[in-house]
This record gives C-alpha cells, structure tokens and sequence, in this order.
C-alpha cells in the first residue's frame, strides 16, 4: 500500500482558509487587460505569439536583451543550470535560505550545491561567507534575492571575477527591486523569476529566465524550449542534448503581460509600505525587522520577516506566530524550512552514503549539509515571517500589523 503522507502545497492552495484583520493578496488583482489577451489566445484558434509577446515586454522592462518563458522558476533555474554545461560533480555556491526551486536543476545536473552561510542579521549571503566555500571545483555563485531583499552584488561579482566564476540570481521574490538603481535580475549573467500565482507578479504559475548574453539566450532555448531537437538535413529532428520542453503557456503569457501593465505602480507601494511597517514594527521592544540595506534604492518586498530576541520573552517563536497569525495576522508563521541543507534531507543522505555525484570521482571530496550555515539556521529559529503582505497594505494595516505585534510581544514579556 502506498504510504500515507501529507503532501506539500503551493500557490493559492497554500493560503487556503488563511484570514485575519488584514489584508491578503487574495483574491488576486488582475490587470485589466487579462480578458482581453486570453481571448485573443483564444480566438486565434493557439496561433497566438503571445508568449514571445510577454517575452519582448519584459526584457523591455527589465532593460535586457533576453527573456526566455518557462512554467515556473524551477524550470527556468533548471533550463540554466543545463545551458552551463559544467561537468556532473562541479560545485555551485548558492544560498542557504531558500525554496527547493532553487537547487532543483542543480540536483538534477548532478552539481554539487555549496551553501554558503548567511550574512550577520539577514536572510542573504554575502561576499565574505561566499570566499570560505570557493574549491577548485566551483563553477558558479547562484544568489538568491530573499523576500525581495538583493543581495549586496558588488562585493560578490568582484569576488567571482577574481576566481573567474559566473555569478547568476534567484530574483523570484525580488521582481523590479532595485539595487542602487538597477534591477534585480540584472546584476549577473542571467536570472531566474517566478510569476506563481502567489508572487508579486503572480500569474497562474510562470517563469522566465533574463539574460544580456546572446550565446547563453540561444542555448538556453535549445535545451529549454526545443528539448535539444534540431534539424538535420535529409533526417528530420535529431537531439544533440537531453533538453526540456519547459515553455511558458500563451494563456500563462496573457495574465503575465496583464499583470506586467500594473506591476510598477504596486511595487513603488510594497517599498513605502514594508519601510513603514519595518519602521513601526521595529519600534516594539526585543522585535527586529529584517534591516533594508542603503543600496535598497526599490524594495519589491514579497515577505515581511523580523527576529525576536530570546531574552526579552517567555514563549518559543512558534507561539509567537501562532498567536500572532491568531491575532489577526493572516499566516503569520515561523521560516526554519527555509533552511535548505536541512529541509532537503536527501542531500545529507546522498552524500553520506556518496551517491552518485558524491562517489569520488566525481566529487573530490566528502560533503555534509548538516549544520553546514551554522548563522542561518541560529537567525531562522528566532525569525518570524507573513507573505500575505501585498500591495494591499496601506498605512492603517501597518499600524494594525504594528499594534498587533506590540500586543502579541507584550503578551510574553519576561
Ligand atoms: C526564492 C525562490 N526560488 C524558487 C522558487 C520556485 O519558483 P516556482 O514556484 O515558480 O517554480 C520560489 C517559489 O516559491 C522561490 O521563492
């Protein structure tokens, strides 16, 4: 019999029953044109080049050459982690605070993923925690812009120029933040974004990868959109690699270039509603808010996350977003799943047991994932996160989340 379990959710089916006194992003808000593209879909009997017309819309609005539709970020990553051909056992340093999307095409390529452990007080790494993890094997630096927070990217692409690494970004939870003045997803040699229905520029699922560079757009096609196939004179199809046929749906495209036309405005009133409500909830005693870094000129925030202080009260974290989410604040909830090297359990096993890329060769040395980011996994038992924050929240629910906290925080003060 097959084994019982409770399966993950994802999208709208995760925030299922999920309410409170604020606002959630649910029901979606459509752009209005939505109707209109789907139907020109429709009525083009599938002839609709509306997929390469979201492609075009949002390379424009991102100021790149390239974008490449996909289903998701998974497959966008995957598409990547493919298209760089590195060989089964090379490392790629990525980040530790994380969504399996993330590492998925790594596994599946047989990479080795590295997690490079936290910055002080963040969710993100950094250049400092990146240089201890950089081998002889490391082909690239996959970062990941978490709750829309980028990155400190200078310090990190000097530091991969040096040792000749590609340096790539996560930017799902980060669409038009902006780090001094230029996109996130711009500030490497491509990107991976997520248009799930419950991202900022959330579609029904969807994806797409960025890139400046034409020789890694067009491989990027090959193996991603047209399964490695090409033309051979006198034959037909043949399949030079084993590729994917991960192409975004035209009606996938349709709400995503709807959803592209509105995008802007609710980005600028996420930034003034996370700084305020970062400002106010930072004014309750023993609660930090994630701090915004100078650089933040945007800040596309996806999730709101602050830290407790262990000292000032007498609950655990999680009866703190229990009571926080029972309160009234719409899945108020703790983050430690985020922790990749932990929650991806079959790393640790394949590599204990050094499976296949962990046999030597190809992997020139042993691997442990178990306390690998020490910082992060101390920050995260202490940290407390809501992505029903959406361009929803206006001053009143700020000062609501604020009021709230202070309750909750009050509640279980030593
Ligand atoms: C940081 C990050 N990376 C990757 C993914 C995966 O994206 P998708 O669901 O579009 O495959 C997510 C989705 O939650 C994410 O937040």
């Amino acid at each position: 019999m097959a084994e019982k379990r409770e399966q993950a959710t994802y999208g709208a089916a995760a925030f299922a029953g999920m309410t409170g006194s604020l606002p959630t992003q649910w029901p979606r808000t459509i752009g209005p044109n939505a109707m209109k593209y789907l139907q020109e879909v429709v009525d083009s009997g599938l002839q609709s080049d509306m997929s390469s017309r979201f492609e075009r819309a949002f390379a424009e609005a991102c100021g790149v050459k390239h974008c490449i539709g996909t289903p998701g970020c998974t497959p966008a990553l995957a598409m990547l982690a493919a298209a760089f051909a590195f060989e089964p056992g090379d490392e790629i340093i990525v980040s530790p605070v994380t969504d399996y999307g993330t590492i998925q095409g790594l596994v599946r390529e047989n990479y080795i993923p590295v997690f490079a452990d936290t910055a002080s007080s963040t969710v993100n790494l950094s250049a400092e925690t990146i240089e201890p993890c950089i081998t002889d094997r490391t082909r690239a630096i996959l970062v990941v812009h978490k709750t829309g927070l980028v990155c400190d990217m200078d310090p990190i692409n000097a530091l991969a120029e040096k040792h000749g690494l590609i340096v790539y970004e996560d930017a799902c939870q980060a669409v038009f933040s902006e780090y001094k003045g230029r996109f996130a997803g711009t500030l490497g040699k491509a990107a991976g974004f997520s248009f799930d229905s419950e991202k900022t520029l959330g579609s029904d699922v969807g994806g797409c990868v960025v890139t400046d560079d034409d020789e890694l757009a067009e491989r990027i096609r090959f193996v991603g959109h047209s399964r490695g196939g090409e033309m051979a004179p006198g034959f037909g199809r043949i399949h030079t690699m084993p590729g994917y046929a991960f192409r975004m749906p035209h009606c996938t495209a349709a709400i995503c270039l709807a959803q592209l036309e509105i995008i802007r405005d609710q980005v600028a009133h996420r930034d003034r509603m996370i700084r305020l409500l970062s400002q106010l909830i930072g004014e309750v005693p023993g609660v930090t808010p994630l701090p915004i870094p100078d650089y933040m000129t945007v800040y596309s925030a996806w999730m709101f996350g602050m830290n407790l202080d262990p000292a000032q009260f007498t609950c655990t974290t999680e009866q703190f977003a229990r009571d926080l989410a029972e309160t009234g604040i719409p899945g108020a909830g703790t983050g430690r799943y985020y922790l990749i090297p932990a929650a991806c359990t079959f790393l640790e096993q394949n590599a204990r047991a050094g499976v296949y890329p962990y046999s030597q060769p190809p992997a020139s040395r042993s691997y442990s994932y178990v306390g690998a980011c020490p910082r992060a996994e101390t920050f995260l038992q202490t940290w407390i996160r809501w992505s029903t924050f959406c361009a929803r929240y206006e001053e009143e629910h700020c000062e609501l989340a604020a009021h709230i906290v202070r309750r909750v925080a009050d509640k279980h003060r030593r």
